[in-house]
């Protein structure tokens, strides 16, 4: 499949079958993560995999709304990146997160991104806190994320490449209005 077809492919897929997932993929999905560009190639993301069914529930209680996909995943893969090594580290863990998202459309799975960065877990507790206490992840690591992953058991259209907001893209300088 070339490059254009599988972002047109790529949708977030919150269902899944509960087939585990081939050690080959898991490789080449965290293959992918590594292989992320970096600020100042301080290489800063971290990546936690989890596959106890019993600690997947948990993580799926990060936040009381938007984290049900992880629910039935196979994988939950938790993004992080030092920060003590890049102060852009959203931005280096954002662009692995994304690079092991599109590598995960090719392999025919699918994932969706949790967000886990800035939400509340409940009064008084962030979920960026909740899952550092629960996966015992050091402060200076930020935790940007949670990609719920597995075999997917919903289909979802392809993206519309006629229904693009070309609106969005200015010629030259900002047209006002626009
Ligand atoms: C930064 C970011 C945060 C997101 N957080 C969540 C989330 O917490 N829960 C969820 O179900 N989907 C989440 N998503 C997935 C978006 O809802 C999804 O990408 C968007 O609706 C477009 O749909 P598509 O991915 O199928 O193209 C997030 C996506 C991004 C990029």
């Amino acid at each position: 499949m070339n490059f254009h077809d599988l972002i047109v492919k790529r949708r977030s897929i919150r269902r899944y079958t509960g087939d585990p997932i081939s050690a080959e993929d898991v490789k080449l999905i965290f293959e992918a993560g590594l292989l992320a560009p970096s600020s100042k190639n301080q290489r800063s993301c971290r990546f936690i995999a989890v596959d106890d069914p019993e600690t997947i529930q948990k993580l799926a209680e990060c936040k009381p709304a938007g984290a049900r996909p992880i629910a039935n995943c196979s994988l939950a893969i938790v993004i992080g990146s030092d920060t003590t090594l890049s102060e852009p580290w959203i931005e280096d863990a954002s662009i692995a997160a994304t690079l092991m998202q599109v590598q995960i459309t090719q392999l025919d799975l699918g994932s969706c991104w949790i967000q886990v960065r800035g939400r509340d877990h409940s009064d008084g507790i962030s979920a960026e806190q909740y899952v550092r206490d629960l996966l015992g992840i050091p402060d200076h690591i930020g935790i940007l994320c949670i990609l719920s992953v597995g075999h997917p058991d919903e289909e979802r259209p392809l993206q519309n490449v006629d229904k693009l907001c070309w609106d969005h893209v200015h010629i030259e300088k900002w047209h006002a209005g626009e």
